[in-house]
């Protein structure tokens, strides 16, 4: 099960973009970007720069050959400002020097003067100025109204969510290399090979066929280089194209944290309405999301967190309605989850809100209403085959829940009954539903291909569509095609992913790359199998479905056939069979119809339940997380182990979200927290100190490959039950539902309640 890859990486031989040789003849960029939120261009001088020893060529907006706009859904993005900039950060020339340090030197001698304008930072107020990326969105199911006008608990909040900085450890970045007749060969860290070729074809006013994009793997992506590598990616291109030499454009961490995009911060407005039971009867909610400066992908994060408006429960009755609200801000961006875990937290707040206002016990709420097969979601897709009752009831079981629940509960208790003296120490538990779709909700994206080859020696390459960032794609599909073919993994080998092998890629997100390229890789497996099974039933004389390939042999009806895997393909080739395939897959039943916002958004859905425990510190507002146990519906593994460290992973990064990890910006619009010494992310002692995590059994899934679910993005929301957890532990009747829940924030919401 071992994923060879991270041996490389332990060893620190797994080369990245920024590990290739670069040759002395090359140039180097280094971006100027805009020191100040918002305003009017007045001038901008790079005469001083431009005289710095080392420096070749600085471009600005009008040096462009082909079009200045990197807008990928909405064309709103620039890829150098013009006569305005918009956030501070975005891009206004771009220094090429023969050295990086040149560079660097001779952006410190840009001089612009900018006529400042005060910035929009809070989307609410965006919102409230008409500053929309594109129309408000609704998705409704049943009455809204009458839902609430019948309900016994009607409760009504306000939650607010922060961003959140992908910190891959390896910087954006690409390496273009002009090659003969003005082609360009581009090493880029993009999780979508595709739209770096189309935006560099556009921006250097070339044909996509003269761009070849290729990508070994990246140092984690995280959502941060779905569209956002585009950026890089042009500048190098300019600059090799300008040039005809090869050039380097890699962001270090600070720049790369004060230019690219984050999560979207959202803010909230619910109303939750109940019976006396404690059913909820109606979800009315509002989000407002801060998108940044130009749209990027927001619309389509916006549309994903109205599919997760009501997380992991049914509700009869739903209005969400949903505004990508225009600030001043670097333009935020995919991040795993996207859209889903702001949804989530709103409604999990909701359910704390109502369990304080009802007196009913939060954990009663959440079971009783967990979405069951054939419930109906606002978007018109009913659950098949829901497993939400059965995670949650695994995770009470298995994990012994109950019983742990009262040991808190009772001493919760008994602290409450003595003298009134608050104790120092709390301890607080919370669980955490979730409920995830699995597609692009892009329905055309849904689509994938893979090129197989398999070598007169027997050996095997496989190229597809899907781009390695760690999350072990790679190995899943050679896993993938050494079982269908019956031969070791060591005998396949994953190559980059090309743009000259397999086109019009569609971007390793939405958890779907195995499920997509994995299913391709499959099909053009049973292809060549196909094609070598009827050339050896003319030999024996019988019909092709009798094959079958295992261990490295064939099985003819279950008997070895005394031809081993090698022989059997040398055999094939000089009988000129052909020994390579392609095949495309694309995800079926898949329909949305955006004037009505119903359809069937998705193949299927992921669920799971967390369970946490978190002890705070009242006095100091510091925390710890204690015990995290989950079950999490894998369906059929394709790969246990790498699995396992996705939903770890992911749920790390999901309670560093919702705990420490703040993005600040002054008034004026300056990020604040743009170096690794001001953020905080979660490293191993922030982890939680007991980690526990259980696979689902018989849990086969019919619609993703080989039974498989996807597994990246739906264990990062399981981090929300940090959140709760340490909000019940402080003991605070605070009800504000604001995260990240720092140390520093929880401390303020302790000593207001003194
Ligand atoms: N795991 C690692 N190690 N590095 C990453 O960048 N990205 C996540 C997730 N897990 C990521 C990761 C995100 S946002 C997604 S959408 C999926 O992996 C993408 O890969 P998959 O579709 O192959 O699961
Ligand atoms: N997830 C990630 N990326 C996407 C999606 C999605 O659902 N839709 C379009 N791009
Ligand atoms: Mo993941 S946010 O879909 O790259």
């Amino acid at each position: 099960m071992i994923n060879p890859d991270t041996t490389y990486h332990v060893m620190g031989l797994t080369r990245y973009v920024d590990d290739r040789d670069f040759p002395a003849r090359g140039l180097h960029c280094v971006v100027f970007f805009s020191p100040l939120a918002r305003g009017k261009i007045r001038n901008l001088d790079i005469s001083a720069a431009r005289k710095v020893p080392g420096v070749a060529f600085i471009l600005t907006a009008k040096d462009i050959p082909g079009e200045n706009q990197i807008g990928g859904i909405i064309q709103d993005e620039l890829l150098l400002a013009e006569d305005e900039v918009t956030f501070a950060g975005m891009p206004v020339a771009a220094v090429y020097a023969w050295t990086e340090e040149a560079a660097r030197d001779a952006v410190g001698f840009i001089k612009i003067d900018i006529a400042e304008e005060t910035p929009v930072l809070n989307p609410r107020e965006a919102y409230n100025r008409n500053q929309l990326i594109a129309p408000v969105r609704s998705f409704t199911l049943g009455d809204v109204e009458e839902g609430i006008a019948s309900a016994v608990y009607v409760v009504k909040g306000e939650a607010e969510s922060g961003a959140q900085e992908h910190f891959y450890l390896e910087g954006q970045g690409t390496v273009a290399t002009p090659s003969e007749e003005g082609n360009l060969h581009l090493a880029s860290s993009t999780q979508a090979p595709t739209m770096v070729q189309r935006c560099v074809a556009r921006v250097c006013g070339l044909p996509m066929n003269r761009i070849e994009v290729d990508v070994r793997r990246l140092g984690g992506g995280f959502g941060g280089k779905e569209i956002q590598a585009n950026t890089w990616g042009c500048f190098a291109a300019l600059g090799a194209q300008k040039s005809g030499v090869p050039c380097r454009m890699v962001l270090r961490r600070s720049d790369d944290m004060r230019a690219t995009g984050k999560r979207h911060p959202y803010s909230s407005d619910f109303t939750l309405a109940l019976d006396g039971a404690g059913k909820f009867l109606a979800f009315k909610v509002i989000y407002y999301q801060n998108a940044g400066a130009a749209a990027d992908l927001s619309t389509s994060v916006l549309e994903r967190t109205l599919f997760h408006a009501t997380a992991s429960y049914y509700v009869p009755n739903v209005h969400a309605t949903a505004a990508s609200c225009r600030t001043n801000i670097t333009p935020n961006t995919a991040f795993r989850g996207f859209g889903a875990p702001q949804a989530m937290f709103v409604f999990e707040a909701a359910i704390r809100e109502a369990s304080r206002i009802s007196g009913i016990c939060v954990e009663t709420l959440q079971r009783k209403n967990l979405i069951k097969t054939g419930d109906c979601f606002a978007y018109g897709m009913a659950a098949e085959n829901a497993r939400a009752e059965r995670c949650w009831d695994k995770a009470y079981a298995h994990y012994d829940l109950e019983k742990r629940m009262r040991v808190i509960d009772d001493a919760r208790r008994k602290e409450k009954n003595s003298s009134g003296q608050v104790s120092r120490y709390g301890r607080g538990y919370a669980l955490m539903p979730v409920c995830f779709g699995i597609s692009f909700t892009t329905i055309f994206l849904n689509q994938a291909r893979a090129h197989i080859h398999v070598y007169t020696d027997g050996s095997v390459g496989v190229s597809t569509g899907a781009v390695e960032m760690g999350q072990g794609v790679n190995h899943k599909i050679r896993e993938i095609v050494a079982d269908s073919l019956g031969i070791a993994p060591e005998r396949v080998k994953l190559e980059s992913t090309n743009t000259t092998r397999v086109s019009n890629t569609s971007p390793t997100a939405a958890s779907s790359g195995t499920d997509l390229n994995g299913a391709a890789a499959l099909m053009a497996c049973e292809m060549i199998k196909e094609r070598l099974f009827k050339f050896m039933a003319d030999e024996y004389q019988c019909v092709w479905e009798d094959f079958s390939l295992r261990d490295g042999r064939l099985y003819r009806e279950e008997k070895v056939c005394g031809l081993g895997w090698e022989d059997l393909v040398m055999q094939a080739y000089g009988s000129r069979v052909q020994l390579s395939a392609e095949a495309h897959y694309s995800t079926p039943d898949l329909h949305f119809d955006t004037s009505v916002e119903k359809g069937r958004p998705f193949a299927y859905h992921t669920y799971g339940t967390a369970y946490f425990e978190a002890e705070v510190d009242r006095l100091l507002g510091t925390y710890t997380i204690e015990k995290a146990y989950v079950v999490h519906d894998l369906g059929r593994s394709i790969n246990p182990l790498i699995d396992l460290g996705q939903v770890e992973g992911g749920m790390v990064q999901g309670i560093g979200w919702v705990t420490m990890e703040e993005m600040r910006y002054s008034e004026a619009g300056r990020p604040l927290t743009a170096t690794a010494g001001t953020y905080k992310m979660p490293d191993i002692s922030s982890a939680p100190l007991d980690m526990k995590v259980k696979f689902l059994e018989d849990a086969h899934n019919d619609r993703a490959v080989k039974g498989s679910k996807a597994v990246g993005e739906p264990p990062f929301m399981y981090g929300i039950g940090a959140f709760f957890a340490i909000k019940m532990a402080a003991g605070s009747e605070n009800a504000s539902y604001c995260a990240p829940i720092t140390p520093e924030r929880l401390f303020m919401e302790l000593r207001e309640g003194v």
